[in-house]
């Protein structure tokens, strides 16, 4: 009953089927009630992190060993940190790294046994560059790479300094609130006054050797705070570095007791960004884009957790983790990667900057006012430190070094950049095929139609309701003659059912995640008793995998895809929604050690097997839940579970934006809200808004009222449709930017700051964003709105796509934003590609021409980019594409193949418009092999210039001069 209860908790949402080990039960639940949040915890329910939060400032235990420091032959600098109270020492190694980044690890020297390092995330081991020692005395050493970057590593207490070109940039310790919880044997009492317990491990002559770095006469000299310098003889007489406290060996949260067999394992350190105000990213929150100091508040948790409904303007973990984060100020951006996929808490503090240490090495401070800074303390529940430090100088270096570590993201097939329809559920083959039909009905493209949890017999993922779909590849065949795909949901967790092949095989085989006894651990979802495959292990990925193959899944075709919900992994009876962390992996690691890794791990084995399906030639789509930091390279995820409130439509925007910083860029929000009835208006405002996010998907519960746009009156089923035909339209647009993402890691969905790195106006700016460097969009996320204000940074004009009415910056604007309005904006400078033409969806419109809208800057100069490939395949890595610039200068307009051969389209050029030129031409003339006229006209008060049917193919070099 307990665990129908936990079940019924999770569906606290309405008029929902639920199966239960054989027993069907319908249950009736009110739509719409807020997050519990006592299902969650708060950081003092957290054992391990109340022992972080509280440590006292300034009172850092932790000295480097400086004699134990040395360059070794691979160029990594390497030595020792003693724990001064319990005199257990941890190795550190610092690596210059290529590519202007550091890296430094923090480990125990000698563990009871291995600790949890990530493996998978990285793309490579970057390779070190050397360390040259410059100075070093008794109390520090200071050490540089080739790249410039100057670190010093100050002994007592232990503490970096990283400099990039004499500018402090970061900071290590500087707090002191470092803290790392070496392994160790549980003692039978709890006895608070006995000798630590590292003193057991390591011979003691060993650590005062090691410690004889320190001559007698330094011991002597006060350090610079005032404080009196402690050595290891002094530590060995005190209190062991702190009494053991209870929940380190096993804690307890409402009914659930985490039983620790490995005790206290946590690790935290703290980084100042000197110089800084602003930091970025560490999603997922639903929170603001520039984060916010924590204070007194909980910190910024990270685990990946199913929290339904969540409330806005909170630092309460949701679905994904990426414990990447970034500091901006108007003369650089750097960022900060801790690698670790355990629960982990960040507190932030906004504070002035510690002059002294600026001057201590270099003469940084030159201003009379004061520095400012911000303050992070970082802390993990297992694991090792193991940090990367980005150096960037500007925002996009930084997210190229990031996605150099964790991986670019991938090329998404163009079909997944359009519109997709989903709802919790269309409910048969029927159902399915009058939304489809609905959509050619009411002139509205669509890609995709999507399928929820019913369509499956029983949530036995991979297999079908022979009754609702009992053809599912006719049905996809019959969408598939129209141009369009399907997807269908698949879920990590397991219904336990020999009779299901899901499970017989990974019962056979001893796929499953076990409790420590070694009995395979059971949990609760949709289908009732499940269990849980573990994907950290390869060959259960490749299971999964080879289980996509058309063979394996019946009735599936090439066109259809997949869609990985509940991955963090949600378990309704497990602690907080989700798997007890004492739970065993692979090789004996627990839960604890590579939560955050699940759900990631299960998206890389999904995208897998559609990629191994098609013999390796097609690129897949994935739609993830739960992410972790190099998710980019396999798919896209969406926000979970928000609501049909204009507060959640405003909060997408921050959220969108938080998650592309993060280096994942394909991303978007159930347009239209999952929970509750949207009206109309935000309806309306929603697709309007999702049409410029990166991953545009309606979405609704089960227990909402149909919504698809021909449901809505004439006037606003009319303005969906040309928000989504405007997406359409823009999807050359969209599938370059995504290209260039590919190569860069920059996402297309950006803040201002990105574009305009030394506008401080914009560094809190979350409520309109960039498109790449050429479209500004404000979506309206305000309730009868029709008008807004837009910021137009930087001295060139901005043109309203639709009136094409300019706009100048820098200053802000009120806007026209009456219903039918999305006001977005082009810059000048820029080159926009469109399709046109109204088709059905992406896939026929594959040969139709293009429109380049010119606009110009005030120098009469833009530039602009396009890439075409077939959309689908994997050959584009073979560089069959066209990859083409557009330059218009002088009054001439060129096109040239930045990249690629071997790819031809049939599309040409409709048409150019050029908006903002000073004086109109009398000619306008196309060279190419041969010179032909064109015809031209002018609108908007002659300042715009309509080029008509240069006729050429795109993928050609041309000229077209204005004289
Ligand atoms: C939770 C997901 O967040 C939601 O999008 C989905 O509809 C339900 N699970 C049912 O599968």
């Amino acid at each position: 009953m307990a665990m129908l209860r936990a079940t019924c908790n999770k569906l606290n949402m309405g008029l929902a089927q639920l199966s239960l080990i054989g027993l069907s039960l319908v249950l009736l639940f009110e739509v719409g009630h807020a997050v519990d949040k006592s299902n969650f915890k708060t950081v003092d329910q957290c054992g391990f992190a109340r022992r972080h939060k509280d440590i006292p400032e300034g009172q850092s235990p932790y000295a480097a060993v400086l004699d134990s420091f040395h360059i070794e032959a691979d160029g990594v600098m390497r030595g020792n940190i003693l724990n001064t109270k319990n005199g257990v020492l941890l190795s550190l190694e610092v690596f210059g790294l290529e590519d202007r980044m550091v890296r430094f690890k923090v480990n125990e020297l000698s563990p009871i046994r291995p600790r949890y390092e990530v493996p998978d995330v990285l793309v490579l081991e970057p390779t070190p560059v050397r360390w040259t020692i410059n100075k070093q005395d008794s109390t520090s050493i200071e050490a540089t790479t080739s790249s410039g970057i100057t670190v010093l590593l100050s002994s007592q207490p232990f503490r970096m300094d990283f400099y990039d070109n004499k500018q402090l940039v970061f900071s290590i310790n500087p707090r002191g609130l470092m803290k790392f919880e070496h392994l160790r044997e549980r003692r039978n009492s709890l006895d608070q006054g006995e000798e630590g317990p590292g003193l057991l491990d390591l011979a003691k002559d060993a650590i005062l050797d090691l410690v004889g770095y320190r001559s007698e006469e330094d011991q002597d000299q006060p350090v610079e705070d005032g404080e009196e310098v402690e050595n290891v003889e002094q530590a060995e007489e005190k209190e062991p570095e702190e009494p053991e406290e209870p929940d380190m060996w096993e804690e307890t949260f409402k009914s659930h007791t985490d039983k620790k067999p490995y005790g206290p394992s946590s690790i935290g350190l703290d980084f100042s960004f000197p110089g800084f105000e602003h930091v970025y990213g560490i999603p997922e929150h639903a929170d603001s884009l520039a984060l916010k100091a924590t204070g007194s508040s909980d910190p910024y948790r990270l685990y990946n957790l199913d929290v339904f409904e969540y409330e806005l303007d909170k630092r309460m973990a949701l679905y994904g983790s990426v414990p990447f984060m970034q500091a901006h100020n108007k003369e650089r951006t750097v960022g900060l990667f801790w690698l670790n996929a355990a629960e982990t808490f960040i507190d932030i503090t906004s504070n002035t900057a510690d002059k002294s240490f600026f001057g201590r090495m270099f003469d940084y401070v030159k201003g009379e006012s004061d520095v400012p800074q911000v303050d992070t303390h970082w802390y993990s529940e297992s694991g090792i430190i193991d940090t990367f430090l980005l150096f960037g100088p500007s925002p996009k270096d930084v997210l190229s070094q990031y996605t150099d570590l964790t991986g670019k993201p991938f090329l998404p097939p163009l079909f997944s950049i359009a519109y997709h329809q989903c709802r919790w559920n269309y409910n048969d083959e029927d159902d399915v095929l009058q939304v489809d039909a609905n959509f050619d009905e009411h002139d509205i493209p669509c890609d995709v139609i999507w399928l929820d949890i019913e369509h499956t017999n029983g949530k036995r993922y991979l297999t079908w309701d022979n009754h609702k779909f009992p053809d599912p590849g006719r049905m996809l065949d019959q969408l598939a003659a129209k141009g369009r795909k399907m997807v269908t949901i698949v879920d990590p967790h397991v219904h336990r059912d020999n009779n299901y092949h899901m499970y017989k095989e990974g019962k056979d085989n001893d796929y499953f995640v076990h409790k420590q006894d070694g009995s395979e651990y059971e949990g609760w979802c949709w289908p009732g008793s499940s269990s849980y495959p573990d994907f950290t292990r390869k060959d259960v990925r490749d299971w999964w995998a080879s289980r996509l193959s058309h063979d394996s899944y019946q009735g599936s075709r090439p066109n259809l895809f997949n869609w990985n919900d509940m991955n963090e992994p949600s378990v309704f009876n497990g602690p907080e929604v989700t798997m007890h962390k004492d739970v065993v992996h692979a090789n004996g690691w627990e839960h604890r050690d590579v939560h955050n890794l699940y759900g990631l791990y299960f998206h890389m084995a999904n995208a897998d097997g559609q990629i191994k399906r098609s013999g390796g030639t097609e690129r897949p789509f994935t739609l993830s839940r739960a992410f972790f930091s190099g998710t980019q390279r396999y798919g896209a995820i969406w926000t979970g579970d928000n609501a049909a409130e204009w507060g959640h439509l405003k909060a997408s925007n921050p959220m969108l934006l938080s998650i592309g910083l993060a280096g994942i860029p394909f991303i978007g929000a159930d347009v239209g809200g999952f929970f509750k009835n949207p009206d109309e208006e935000l309806l309306t405002r929603w697709y309007q808004a999702g049409a410029y996010q990166p991953f545009f998907r309606a979405h609704a519960h089960i227990d909402t009222k149909r919504r698809e746009p021909w449901l809505l009156q004439p006037e606003n089923k009319l303005i969906i449709r040309s928000a989504i035909r405007a997406r359409y339209a823009l999807l050359p647009f969209w599938y370059t930017l995504y290209y260039n993402s590919s190569q860069t890691g920059l996402p297309p969905m950006r803040p201002m700051w990105m574009e305009f790195p030394k506008d401080m106006d914009t560094f809190s700016m979350e409520d309109q964003f960039m498109l790449g460097n050429a479209l500004l969009v404000s979506p309206i996320t305000e309730k009868g709105s029709r008008a807004t204000s837009v910021y137009f940074p930087g001295t060139d004009p901005w043109f309203d796509v639709d009136t094409f009415f300019a706009y100048q910056g820098p200053a802000t604007h009120n806007v026209n934003a009456d219903l039918d309005k999305i006001p977005v904006f082009q810059h000048g400078g820029s080159i926009v590609p469109r399709k046109e033409r109204v088709r059905r969806c992406s896939s026929l419109a594959v040969d139709d021409p293009y429109t380049l809208t010119v606009a110009l800057n005030n120098a009469g100069t833009a530039t602009g980019d396009l890439y075409i490939d077939d959309g689908h395949s994997f050959d584009y890595k073979q560089q069959k594409y066209i990859y083409r610039q557009f330059t218009f200068s002088a009054n001439k307009l060129e096109s040239r193949a930045l990249s690629g051969t071997g790819f031809e389209t049939n599309s040409w050029l409709e048409r150019v418009v050029i908006i903002g030129l000073k004086s109109l031409p009398k000619k306008v003339e196309l060279i190419s092999q041969t010179i032909t006229q064109l015809s031209f006209t002018t609108s908007h008060n002659r300042q715009v210039l309509t080029i008509r049917k240069p006729g050429i193919n795109i993928g050609q070099d041309w000229t077209i001069r204005l004289s």
